[in-house]
């Protein structure tokens, strides 16, 4: 028996998800994104992360929904901010994205008890072409492991999707962070890995819901934690990039719950 408290503690196995659970994931995924767009044209050189950190939660907040990681083990904003060797979860502060930064913008909102998760990258004014590439290896990535979404592939057919092509553009996979399954609850079941064999790991059905978010570095792929004990960033100081959908398996395919409404999911690079 399912009582509304379980769907509340991180499942032992990977939830299947009903056509309702769809609906409810649409929601949260397509606020999530809106928030992003909303986002786009204030992320300009000058600008303080905790302005863009104070926008996003107006945003989600006059739309009734909650700001998922306000509280989240701790952390205080609706928000991670991740600038160039910030490899994720970097602290919205008094600080300001100068010209020719790529950041990282990450948000997850919770729409009528369902999450919706996604990240994007941003170029500030001008970005060097080195900067320019990485973020296209990066949404690349990404999309390519979103292919490998249907019944019958497995996780491990989205972890070598993405790792064969990162590596081939002589990048590199952060193996520290991964996806995860997501629904009512936040961070469940399973890990989902940006690295590993085809065939590995379990079998994709329909109805589970997860994030896919390779984090992919120009240099080695080892992060450290600050003593924030939040920010990561990578170890050779090198650029990092990420990107991150929610999405559910379909019967033959995936479908995107955090695909922007305006097609700006690539900000300034389509
Ligand atoms: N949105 C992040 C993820 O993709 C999680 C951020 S947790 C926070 O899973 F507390 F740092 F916000
Ligand atoms: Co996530
Ligand atoms: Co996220």
């Amino acid at each position: 028996m399912t009582t509304d408290s379980d769907y509340l503690i991180r499942s032992e196995t990977i939830r299947i998800h009903t056509e309702e659970d769809f609906a409810g994931m649409r929601r949260a995924g397509r606020l999530a994104a809106d928030c992003l767009d909303m986002l786009i044209p204030h992320v300009v050189p000058g600008v303080k992360t905790s302005y863009l950190d104070d926008l996003a939660r107006q945003f989600v907040m006059d739309r009734g929904a909650l700001p998922a990681c306000v509280f989240y083990r701790g952390y205080q904003h609706t928000v991670c901010i991740s600038p160039n060797h910030v490899v994720c979860h970097g602290i919205p502060s008094e600080k300001t994205l100068r010209e020719g930064d790529i950041v990282n913008i990450d948000v997850t909102v919770i729409v009528d008890g369902w999450h919706g998760d996604t990240s994007r990258m941003y170029e500030v004014g001008e970005v060097a072409p080195k900067s320019k590439r990485l973020v296209d290896v990066t949404y690349e990535a990404l999309r390519l492991g979103l292919e490998q979404i249907k019944p019958g592939n497995t996780f491990g057919d989205i972890a070598a999707a993405i790792q064969r092509y990162a590596e081939a553009q002589r990048c590199s996979v952060v193996r520290d962070f991964c996806g995860h399954g997501l629904g009512r609850v936040f961070h469940d079941n399973p890990n989902v890995l940006h690295f590993g064999r085809a065939g590995s790991g379990p079998k994709l059905q329909k109805g589970m819901f997860f994030t896919v978010e390779p984090m992919i570095n120009l240099g080695r792929p080892e992060v450290k934690v600050l003593n924030d004990g939040w920010t990561a960033v990578t170890r050779d100081k090198l650029l990092t990039a990420q990107c991150e959908h929610s999405c559910g398996v379909t019967d033959d395919g995936v479908e995107i719950f955090t695909a922007s409404a305006t097609g700006q999911f690539r900000p300034q690079n389509s």
